[in-house]
């Protein structure tokens, strides 16, 4: 199985998102599967231009030279594909300029589905299963809520089953080398085994990740 992941955090290796994505992805690779792992921040990625030539005249070719080149052959051959970033109300923007260059990977043969028109990946796409993986910096989990809804609406989109989100909020306090950040990162590692041994994360499980680590009070104090 390979698994495709993409980190959006401008701190990149040394950001919050890392923290709870690294033992995820260890987790994933003791199930069995293979990882590529890449940062936006490190990447040459331009904004879409619009220019629909992926869709018309050159379908599933983007025109724009630059490293998404060399990332579509990856993401063609990933089965599964991690989106992490953090809350940036909502997006990084070389985050959000990723998810629009995937563009050339869908087809826009149309059909409705409950209500909404919906396109497919091209055939030459493996990707069965999207994740999200997230940290913000306030209290409350109801910070994810805009960028779970991209996630989501982006798999709908392409009629591909949208798997679960790792979530963890006021992420700041995964610094803190005490007994319950361990058990997030545990239940980081265990989220990525689950997926990958039995395609599905159980709920417990994210709910540990996504637990308090501090009373909102302390917090706001
Ligand atoms: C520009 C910007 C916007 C942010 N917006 C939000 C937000 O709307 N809600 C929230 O809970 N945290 C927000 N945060 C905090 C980050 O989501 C949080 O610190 C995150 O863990 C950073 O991850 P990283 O260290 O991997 O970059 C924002 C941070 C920045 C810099």
């Amino acid at each position: 199985m390979k698994v495709f992941t993409v980190n959006g955090s401008p701190k990149m290796e040394k950001g919050n998102t890392s923290l709870i994505l690294n033992p995820f992805l260890e987790g994933m690779r003791e199930a069995g599967a293979e990882y590529e792992l890449f940062y936006t921040s490190k990447l040459k990625i331009g904004p879409c231009i619009g220019d629909f030539i992926c869709w018309d005249e050159k379908p599933g070719k983007c025109i724009i030279n630059d490293d998404m080149q060399m990332l579509y052959p990856k993401l063609r051959n990933a089965d599964i594909l991690v989106l992490a970033t953090p809350v940036y109300v909502p997006l990084p923007g070389n985050f959000q300029n990723f998810l629009n260059r995937l563009l050339p990977l869908i087809d826009p043969v149309l059909q409705v589905k409950a209500g909404r028109t919906r396109a497919k990946l091209h055939k030459d796409v493996n990707i069965s299963k999207i994740v999200l993986v997230s940290t913000c910096g306030w209290w409350e989990k109801g910070n994810f809520g805009t960028v779970i809804r991209i996630a989501k609406e982006f798999a709908k989109d392409v009629n591909v089953e949208f798997a679960g989100a790792v979530l963890r909020p006021h992420s700041d306090y995964l610094g803190k080398d005490n007994k319950k950040t361990m058990r997030v990162f545990e239940n980081c590692k265990l989220a990525g085994y689950q997926l990958v041994k039995e395609g599905k994360m159980h709920s417990d499980t994210l709910k540990v990740i996504g637990s308090p680590l501090v009373s909102r009070k302390k917090y706001v104090d």
